[in-house]
């Protein structure tokens, strides 16, 4: 198969966790017999300082004629102060809604190996495997109108939830599939104690609901679902919630996980997919070669199990991940006081390696 691949790398770790992505995407690719072609373009700030957009339309035209995206991440403090449409973060919501991207898919799973890298007790994070389906091209990101106007001292500043019941619905099919593909159980994450948009959120999920009588539905606040994220992680299997909420709790379970460093994402439901790791630029880290890839590592994982159904290729990855880390390998955001922790690109190689085993032996068996 011929895999026709777009990748931002983007701003500050964004490059280094990409390129040992890609090298194991090449590994994997050549161990099965498969061709990558991969093209590198700008986004966020890289492009601002390059062509003062952080979405140029040669970046927009690659994505549209390859098979997938794959993002690093973009940001960083030296655009703080831009206007918002000239913020590198501006650029990766144009690109989702341009690709029309509105299903993100954040698996939060913990690796046994790490299960002294997460805060929380051995106990209760044990077993921890949920997939967070956030909407992506609705809410608060997106809704108009958003203004900030006034004179200083006394300015006002408006931004907009909205949801329109098709958006609702087809976010909840997505999540309700899935949700068959695991442990039929899907939690719904809503404030319908309070916004309007929750109760219309609660009202269209439950409706869809009565399509998949197979599937576990319940519905939970969102206070209280960061709650019980943070005391039985181990409870959910799949999430449903929108756009900001999701935001939020994707991060809040890779912390539970033990670090943010290993969330992958997969952003679908549109043209093309775009797969990226959830971390974002760290830009206080950036540049020291001690990123941890593993998040974009399994991204690519993702898009091969996803965008091109390469079950085996995916599989592979994460099998290698997972070896990797069995063998007690850590990059210093997951390494415990007086752990040594290896590099960006060590870890990138560790992982070429045990994926070229793990394809080895594959091939002989
Ligand atoms: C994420 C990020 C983005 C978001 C930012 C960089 C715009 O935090 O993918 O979670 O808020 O969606
Ligand atoms: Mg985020």
């Amino acid at each position: 198969m011929i895999l026709n691949i777009t990748a931002l790398p983007g701003d500050g770790v964004g490059p280094e966790v990409t390129e040992e992505a890609i090298r194991v995407l090449e590994t994997v690719a050549q161990s099965f017999g498969h061709e990558l072609r991969v093209t590198r373009k700008n986004v966020g700030g890289a492009a601002l300082l390059a062509s003062k957009d952080p979405l140029p339309t040669d970046t927009l035209q690659a994505c549209f004629s390859s098979n997938a995206v794959l993002l690093g991440a973009v940001g960083g403090p030296s655009f703080d102060e831009f206007p918002r449409h000239l913020r590198p973060e501006s650029g990766l919501l144009r690109l989702r809604r341009e690709l029309g991207v509105f299903a993100n898919l954040r698996p939060a799973v913990l690796f046994p190996a790490l299960e002294d890298c997460s805060p929380l007790r051995p106990e209760v994070v044990r077993g921890t495997d949920m997939l967070i389906v956030r909407e992506l091209l609705g809410g608060l990101y997106f809704g108009e109108p958003r203004y900030t106007q006034g004179d200083p001292g006394g300015r006002i500043a408006v931004d907009t939830m909205k949801y329109s019941e098709p958006e609702i619905e087809r976010i909840a099919r997505v999540a309700f599939d899935l949700a068959r593909t695991r442990l039929r159980k899907l939690t719904s994450i809503d404030k319908a104690n309070v916004l309007d948009c929750s109760r219309l959120w609660r009202e269209v999920v439950t409706r869809i609901g009565a399509d998949y009588s197979d599937v576990k539905l319940s519905h939970a606040y969102v206070d209280s679902a960061a709650m019980v994220l943070a005391a039985r992680p181990a409870d959910f299997d799949v999430i449903l919630t929108e756009n900001m909420f999701g935001d939020i709790l994707s991060d809040q379970a890779g912390g539970i996980v033990g670090s943010l460093g290993m969330l992958a994402s997969a952003s679908t439901g549109g043209a093309v997919s775009l797969y990226e790791p959830i971390h974002g630029s760290a830009p206080d880290i950036a540049g020291q070669g001690i990123a941890n890839p593993l998040a974009a590592i399994l991204s690519h994982a993702m898009m091969l199990r996803y965008s091109f159904k390469l079950l085996a290729e995916a599989a592979c990855v994460e099998r290698a991940v997972s070896q990797v880390l069995d063998n007690g390998h850590r990059t210093r955001d997951l390494a415990r006081p007086g752990q040594k922790s290896i590099t960006t690109s060590d870890m990138g190689r560790l992982v070429v390696e045990a994926a070229k085993e793990t394809a080895a032996q594959r091939v002989a068996s």
